[in-house]
C-alpha cells in the first residue's frame, strides 16, 4: 500500500536524495542555498508551495511539489505541479500516479480551478503516465532567463 502524506521537517534526509535524483534526471544542479530555501518553503504553511511524500514499505520513495498562483482567467487559483519523482527501485508500482492524484485531491479541496504541469518533449516515460491521468494541451513553453 502506498501512503501519501505531506512532508514533515524530519523528512529532509529522505527528501533530499529524491530531490537530487530529480535534478540529476534533468541534468540540473542547484546551489545548496536554493535547496535549503525550497525545503523551508515546503514546510512553511504561509507559503503557497507544498510537497507530498509517497511512502512504501516505511520508506519515502516518491515526491511531488506543487504551488498555487493567481490567474486572470478565473477567480480561483491555478495549481502548478512543479516536480515529480519516483525512486528507481519503486517505479512502475503506481507511486507517480498516486502522487498526481493526491495533488488533484488537495488542489480541489483548496479551491483551485486546475492542476497543470510541463514535461520535456523527450520524457516519454513521464508522458506514458500523464496520458493516463490528464489531457495534453498543445501549448509550448517559451522562456527568457535573467
Ligand atoms: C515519471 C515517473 C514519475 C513515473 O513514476 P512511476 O511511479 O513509475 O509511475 P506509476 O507507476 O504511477 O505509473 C503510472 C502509469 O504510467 C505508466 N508508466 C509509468 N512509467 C512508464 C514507463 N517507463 N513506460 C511505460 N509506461 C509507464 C504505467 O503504465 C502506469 O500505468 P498503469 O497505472 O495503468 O499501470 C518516474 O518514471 C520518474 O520519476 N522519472 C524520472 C523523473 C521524471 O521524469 N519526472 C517527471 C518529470 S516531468
Amino acid at each position: 500500500m502506498i501512503e501519501i502524506r505531506p512532508f514533515i521537517p524530519g523528512d529532509r534526509e529522505s527528501w533530499e536524495p529524491l530531490w537530487q535524483g530529480y535534478l540529476t534526471f534533468y541534468k540540473a544542479s542547484l546551489p545548496a542555498e536554493v535547496t535549503n530555501a525550497t525545503w523551508k518553503r515546503l514546510n512553511n504553511p504561509a507559503e503557497p508551495m507544498h510537497g507530498l511524500a509517497a511512502v512504501l514499505g516505511g520508506k519515502i520513495v516518491g515526491i511531488v511539489h506543487y504551488l498555487y498562483h493567481r490567474s486572470t482567467w478565473t477567480t480561483a487559483d491555478y495549481c502548478y505541479l512543479q516536480d515529480l519523482f519516483t525512486a528507481d527501485q519503486a517505479r512502475g508500482r503506481g507511486v507517480g500516479r498516486a502522487l498526481i492524484e493526491a495533488v488533484y485531491e488537495r488542489a480541489q479541496a483548496d479551491g483551485a480551478a486546475r492542476v497543470y504541469w510541463l514535461t520535456h518533449e523527450t520524457n516519454k516515460d513521464a508522458q506514458a503516465l500523464y496520458e493516463k491521468v490528464a489531457s495534453r494541451t498543445g501549448f509550448i513553453q517559451y522562456r527568457k532567463v535573467f
